[in-house]
């Protein structure tokens, strides 16, 4: 599984995105050691911080499918916007020191890692 093909899968997942009071879509797809991807996207709510971001939806439903160890995480936005600091967190405690690869929807992506992302951690 290349870097790209995974970000395509999160570019599939920002159309997806239900974004209608921020307008800001996010998609999210991460690979398991068993080669599977599953996707997020942020899903807003009419009570604001009830809404879930892209990041948070892939890794609690890849946990729902019984996947325990992960590879990389891809996250697109229109802007390359980086995850939040709750999702830093749930990345952390559920996937570890894992590739992220942070792109847009214009074929723009740069790499880094959770540790890169979330230095000292709370665990
Ligand atoms: N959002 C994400 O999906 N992931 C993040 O890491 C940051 C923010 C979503 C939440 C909300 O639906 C929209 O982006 C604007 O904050």
């Amino acid at each position: 599984m290349s870097d790209k093909e995974l970000i395509k899968h999160a570019l599939k997942a920002q159309k997806l995105a239900i974004a209608p009071y921020s307008n800001y879509k996010v998609g999210a797809a991460i690979l398991s050691e068993d080669k599977e991807i599953t996707i997020g996207f942020n899903i807003e709510s009419k009570a604001y911080p009830t809404t879930i971001c892209a990041e948070r939806v892939a890794i609690f439903s890849a946990l729902t499918k019984e996947k325990k160890k992960f590879i990389s995480l891809a996250v697109v936005t229109d802007n390359q916007g980086t995850p939040c600091g709750s999702c830093r967190q749930i990345i952390h405690e559920y996937a570890g020191d894992i590739k992220i690869l942070i792109a847009d929807n214009k074929n723009n992506y740069y790499e880094t890692t959770t540790n890169n992302l979330l230095p000292n951690p709370f665990g």
